[in-house]
């Protein structure tokens, strides 16, 4: 097998992103042939054993794919120092690393992927990718046709300007009374984006789900619950996120 960089070699045995993988080989948490491993190595891994954290990674394994609804209260992390609900403890999978491509917020709901294919975390979360991930956000009082269009446009938040996004109002809600339920359609991931950009305008969030992920729904699923994705799901979802048409 041709050698390949090490960072390369763990995202595709699942172990995390490229960028994760990265910071674990820094952390010196990684070991080739049991030697320390260094940023940029190369490694054949059919000749060499590759460990993180004391364990072999394989690297021919096999990958898996969930689409998980979220419920609010869990966190989007497959570790929790706090020992927290996780995303991860929804679906058991004894001996697979899963792990959540993006994050939603503790309080946030809705659609979640989780897998151990970290070259497709990597693709699906990154920010050239042309992935819409489509939310549905109650927010308080009724915003008018400008604060619309601020948000469609971009607003300014200390982290930078937000890309332009697909903003609708879905109805004036009877329940919270004067709430309104939006529906917000972003290309890229600023932590808690949602929640700031509708607060920048005047309407904070009182509840926040995200509904879609590219053509994925959550029909069919309720809070806590999740299915596989299948095959031709996760092709097309790789093609969306390598720009094929
Ligand atoms: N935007 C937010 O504010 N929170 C999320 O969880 C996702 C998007």
């Amino acid at each position: 097998m041709v050698p390949e960089r090490l960072h390369k070699v763990l995202a595709r045995a699942g172990v995390g992103s490229r960028r994760a993988c990265e910071e674990l080989i820094r952390d010196g948490r990684v070991r080739v042939g049991g030697e320390p491993a260094g940023i940029g190595m190369l490694v054949d891994p059919e000749c060499q054993d590759v460990c993180v954290d004391g364990k072999r990674v394989s690297t021919t394994g096999k990958f898996y794919y969930f689409l998980v609804y979220k419920p609010k209260g869990y966190v989007s992390t497959a570790r929790d120092p706090q020992g927290r609900s996780k995303v991860t403890d929804l679906v058991p999978l004894p001996g697979v690393r899963l792990y959540p491509v993006g994050r939603l917020d503790l309080q946030t709901s809705g659609l979640l992927i989780l897998t151990n294919d970290g070259e497709l975390a990597f693709l699906l979360t990154h920010p050239k990718h042309d992935i819409w991930k489509t939310y549905q956000a109650q927010v308080i009082g009724v915003p008018d046709a400008e604060e619309i269009a601020r948000l469609q446009q971009g607003v300014l938040l200390p982290e930078g300007k937000t890309a332009p996004a697909r903003v609708k109002i879905l109805r004036v809600l009877k329940e919270p009374a004067g709430a309104t339920l939006l529906e917000i359609g972003l290309r890229e991931g600023k932590k808690r984006q949602v929640r700031k950009m509708c607060e920048a305008v005047g309407h904070p969030v009182i509840e926040l789900q995200r509904t879609n992920l590219a053509f994925l729904t959550l029909e069919g699923l309720r809070p806590g619950q999740y299915r596989r994705l299948t095959p031709s799901e996760v092709r097309t979802l790789k093609e969306l996120a390598l720009g094929k048409p």
